[in-house]
């Protein structure tokens, strides 16, 4: 798509233009950026920075107006082929797993309602502290990444802790960049899902613990008000949370 290419690059480079004649950008200032552009590459955070600036655009123009339940962005931290869970479908964790206990559980359907049976549920999250697994120091590998599927009703649940709120990698260019912009790093608490079921749209979402502090400032732009969740806590201490997934036919059912 020549015609394709031609307009979308040719219009990011002139709005690029346009901010360094109105900004009145140094040869200094381009040196940096330059270098920067290098750096990101050579820290391998290219991801990182589409995912955190990006992506919540791409999503929102995609996704925003479709049936059924919101998404929000998949982020850097997904890793295929997490383990399918058999009961009592707890999440992999470490034996002193820090954190409180939840059981989350809810229903997927469709947009119409329809119960959806063994629908996947495919789960990731960062522990108390803020780390991903394979990502972050600390978590081993696996910790805290698990699939569950839906009964025959479209009823699932599983058990983990609530995850802490994390910043992005401070150290590298992509955080050296927040802080000379003085933009916060900070991501608020949330449980990563891709919730999938044959003849639907995969839904990329994440729920947010609406007890998390940087709700209102998340670097990655990713809240939602339909995506927050209230943990209640039990009798027995531990917290429980429901989320009910409603997906969207897949467009070529859509279109037929
Ligand atoms: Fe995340």
């Amino acid at each position: 798509m020549p015609d394709r290419a031609n307009d979308l690059i040719g219009e990011i480079l002139r709005r690029v233009h346009e901010v360094i004649v109105e900004h009145d950008v140094t040869y200094e200032e381009y040196q940096t950026a330059k270098q920067w552009f290098i750096d990101v590459g050579e820290a391998g955070e290219w991801p990182l920075f589409g995912d955190v600036f990006v992506e919540h655009v791409v999503e929102e123009q995609a996704f925003g107006k479709r049936e059924g339940s919101q998404g929000t962005i998949l982020g850097p931290f997904h890793l295929p082929d997490a383990p399918l869970l058999d009961a009592p479908f707890e999440l992999p964790h470490r034996p002193d797993e820090s954190g409180d206990r939840t059981h989350v559980s809810g229903r997927v359907t469709g947009a119409d309602g329809t119960p959806l049976a063994n629908a996947n549920l495919d789960v990731w999250q960062a522990d108390a502290e803020g780390c991903y697994s394979s990502f972050m120091p600390g978590p081993p590998a696996g910790n805290l990444r698990g699939q569950v599927r839906t009964d025959a009703d479209g009823r699932y649940a599983f058990i983990t802790v609530i995850p802490g709120p994390y910043t992005i990698p401070l150290d590298g260019p992509t955080g050296k960049m927040t802080a000379a912009a003085g933009w916060s790093p900070w991501r608020p608490a949330h449980i990563h899902l891709i919730v999938s079921a044959e003849g639907y749209d995969p839904l990329v979402t994440q729920l947010f613990i609406d007890s998390s502090d940087y709700l209102d400032s998340d670097v990655a732009s990713a809240v939602k008000p339909e995506l927050l969740v209230h943990p209640e806590l039990r009798g027995d201490g531990e917290f429980e949370l429901h989320y009910d997934f409603a997906l969207a036919p897949a467009r070529s059912h859509a279109v037929a």
